[in-house]
């Protein structure tokens, strides 16, 4: 694949969904037509992460002016009725977090902070976890909240104040012991007792079954551990991320792009979940930056296969649709937004694209 005449291309399709999605919170593309979704929602992050990285690649402003109110339009969300919960990490780091980083933009680095503390304070330290969810589910931690642990190992550093950091590495440390199983297939969901911190049972959640391996959960999993390795340089997250790579790597030898569970009935064998391949080949990439170049190779080509392939059969890069990949699967086990364009697909395939050109700043 050459980035180079990629990369131009990549942009015209972010211009056009500039001008296509407007001032809409875009989360799912069920007929070429994002919708405008919910503000506390969990996606909300990634459409303005998207203008950011385009910002950090280009410098052009007018990217840095279309971003540059979300993390005031979702910080609002604070002051009413809302659902935030374990994600906050998806939506402050590519929106304050960001802007903070690529501007010095102090309400950014403000708000990054409030919702740092806002996830720690999700901390449940019988169980040595960060909760998931609302309501009645005290009890829960996911996988994907591997993925937020970068917002609290960001503000350790940024306030030189350890506890983010002691909260982040006790959680990952309960992924390591209880989500990531010894062939290296992860969890989705488990279930603590919330008082005594006890393991109670494991769920199959967005997956197939509580056996099963959802292929998102896997790429979340394993970048999510390679974020945390690059931040502590503790070696047993990044040997969890290449474990868990590798059987990632393993169910998709045959085809890069993965089904949306590696362990689903024979009914679902053609169902593709293309945001789990995007976010897969963006942790691979990380993976790749952080072991020794001999290493590296097997990470960055499996990562360029994921890209290649997604490009060639997935990727909508003129005008007929809002989204770029199609095909993404966003919660089979309830029939909701199955084979459609999913924001955060979107996102972890620019990233993608702007770290195969070499880009070094991270969001996440
Ligand atoms: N964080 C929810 C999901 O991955 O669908």
């Amino acid at each position: 694949m050459d980035m180079t005449t990629f990369w131009p291309l990549l942009q015209k399709k972010v211009d056009t969904m500039i001008e296509r999605i407007g001032s809409k919170s875009p989360h799912v593309d069920k007929e070429g037509v994002y919708d405008d979704f919910r503000l506390d929602w969990w996606t909300s992050g990634f459409w303005p992460g998207i203008l950011w990285i385009m910002y950090d690649m280009t410098k052009d402003e007018k990217y840095s002016r279309h971003a540059w109110e979300w993390d005031s339009k979702i910080e609002a969300c604070f002051l009413q009725e809302n659902n935030f919960h374990h994600d906050v990490g998806f939506q402050f780091l590519p929106t304050a977090v960001a802007k903070y980083r690529m501007t010095g933009d102090k309400d950014g680095r403000r708000r990054g902070l409030q919702a740092a503390n806002f996830l720690a304070g999700r901390f449940n330290l019988a169980g040595r976890f960060l909760r998931a969810w609302n309501q009645e589910k005290h009890g829960w931690a996911i996988i994907d909240s591997s993925m937020n642990l970068s917002l609290l190992l960001w503000a350790a550093e940024e306030i030189a104040d350890s506890r983010f950091k002691q909260a982040a590495m006790a959680h990952a440390d309960t992924v390591l012991e209880y989500f990531i199983r010894n062939d290296g297939s992860v969890r989705h969901i488990v279930s603590f007792d919330p008082d005594t911190g006890a393991f109670l049972e494991s769920l199959g959640g967005q997956g197939y079954s509580p056996t099963s391996a959802w292929s998102r959960g896997q790429a979340w999993a394993f970048h999510g551990m390679a974020n945390v390795y690059r931040y502590t340089r503790e070696q047993r997250y990044l040997d969890a991320a290449k474990r868990v790579a590798h059987y990632f790597m393993a169910q998709t030898a045959v085809d890069p792009i993965p089904l949306w569970d590696f362990r689903t009935g024979d009914a679902d064998l053609q169902l593709k979940d293309t945001s789990a391949a995007s976010c897969a080949a963006s942790g691979l990439i990380e993976i790749a930056d952080l072991v020794p170049g001999e290493e590296a190779h097997l990470y960055r080509n499996q990562a360029l296969r994921i890209m290649e392939a997604l490009t060639e059969r997935y990727a909508v890069l003129d005008h007929s649709r809002e989204s770029i990949l199609r095909e993404g699967t966003g919660n089979k086990p309830a029939e909701q937004n199955v084979n459609v364009g999913l924001i955060y697909g979107d996102y972890f395939y620019v990233e993608t694209a702007a770290k195969l050109m070499n880009w070094k700043n991270r969001i996440f």
